[in-house]
């Protein structure tokens, strides 16, 4: 497993398509989540040669928090239908790699298991599902398990229309009956994920999204995702109810960017949501400068989509990111090897990490600058 697409090949080996494609796919054309990784590799790095470096110091802040390298485990819905009780093992990992590993509002593992499972840092990611008054509650459990920052994910109006998803019947193998016959196929190829995935029992419930008649169910996701629009003046009474660190994922623009400065959010994730929503808006990273400037230094700026190398996570800090996050990065060591493997993909991306910087002559974090990538498209507005 020399790099993350060994193990994403090991995870669509392990997976029933439907599964596998629900990870690896997009919106519509696909088009943005094509752009997302092109983007990087559109950037060139420009190294300072005769600039040997001993070691190299990967460590920063993110709103406070201690990380041991600038790279941040992002909220994966249904993680749990990947690999038994994923997010306690995505957790584990994170912990072990000195990061923060954040649970989704979907994640098929409850709030206090994640935090039973890992005494490291984790963020907790909302959305609006089950009303106000879900979510309230939903706020006190994640407080009480002392969770370390909320994010809140502003890019999912509505779900995206992920074609691969439909025509692999997704909706339909969820539903079950007679609807689902024509995908079985698929499912029974895998008769190891299948055997895992009964054992494990609780595959088709979400435990964060308490309703009036239990957990909220998988079938019920489009319905909930339309009615937990979020608005900006909703971070009012989630303020009143969280009062640790506040961070929006799912920034696009400027506009928004200077929007999150003034509702006084200690951060930001410029996202796309990997490609999964809106198709046809830029790759997360050609986005990063212009959000950059918007911001002028007033709060810090994430960024996730594309990211599968450690020079990646390089060049997103260059143009000015503090830390990336990565879903399918992890998701594929996750699917292919558990902990093991979410643990193999954290350490793919350190190695490069190191590499990388050695390369360019560079010792650390704060000394990545826009001098050190450069492009041969007109998109990037070249050097500093
Ligand atoms: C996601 N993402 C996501 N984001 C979020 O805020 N809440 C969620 O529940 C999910 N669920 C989810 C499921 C799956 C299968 C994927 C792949 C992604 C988006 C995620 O947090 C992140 O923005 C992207 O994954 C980043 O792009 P890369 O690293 O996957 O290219």
């Amino acid at each position: 497993m020399l790099n993350i697409a060994d193990l994403r090949r090991l995870a669509r080996r392990r997976l029933p398509r439907v599964v596998f494609d629900y990870i690896d796919g997009g919106a519509e054309a696909e088009v943005t989540l094509r752009r997302n990784v092109e983007a990087f590799a559109d950037l060139v790095l420009r190294p300072r040669g005769a600039a040997p470096v001993a070691t190299n110091d990967l460590r920063t802040t993110v709103t406070g928090i201690p990380l041991a390298f600038p790279c941040i485990l992002a909220p994966v819905g249904s993680t749990r239908m990947f690999y038994p009780k994923g997010e306690m093992h995505a957790a584990r990992a994170a912990a072990a790699a000195g990061t923060i590993y954040t649970l989704s509002t979907f994640a098929g593992t409850s709030i206090e298991e994640v935090r039973a499972a890992s005494s490291g840092r984790l963020w907790y990611q909302l959305y609006l599902a089950g009303g106000r008054s879900a979510c309230t509650t939903m706020l006190e459990r994640v407080r009480a398990a002392k969770y370390d920052g909320l994010v809140v994910t502003i890019d999912t109006a509505v779900a995206g229309l992920r074609e691969r998803d439909c025509r692999n019947g997704m909706q339909e193998l969820i539903g079950g009956g007679a609807a689902a016959i024509p995908y079985l196929a698929q499912v029974l190829a895998r008769p190891g994920w299948i055997a895992r995935t009964i054992a494990d029992g609780g595959l088709m419930k979400f435990p964060n999204v308490m309703l009036p008649d239990g957990p909220m169910r998988y079938t019920d996701v489009p319905k909930a995702l339309a009615e937990a629009n979020v608005c900006w003046h909703d971070l009012t009474w989630i303020r009143r109810v969280w009062d640790g660190p506040l961070v929006i994922k799912g920034i696009h623009t400027a506009e928004d960017a200077r929007r999150a400065v003034d509702e006084g959010v200690e951060a930001i994730v410029v996202s796309n949501h990997g490609g999964r929503q809106l198709d046809g808006v830029a790759a997360s990273l050609r986005v990063l400068s212009e959000v950059r400037d918007a911001v002028g230094g007033r709060i810090e700026i994430l960024m996730d989509g594309g990211i599968r190398r450690g020079s990646d996570i390089v060049k997103a800090l260059c143009l000015g990111a503090r830390a990336v996050l990565i879903g399918r990065a992890y998701i594929y060591g996750l699917a292919a090897a558990g902990e093991e493997g979410v643990s193999r993909a954290i350490e793919i991306l350190q190695g490069d990490m190191v590499r990388t910087m050695k390369l360019l002559g560079v010792q650390s974090l704060a000394d990545l600058d826009r001098s050190y990538v450069g492009s041969t498209t007109p998109w990037f507005r070249g050097v500093d």
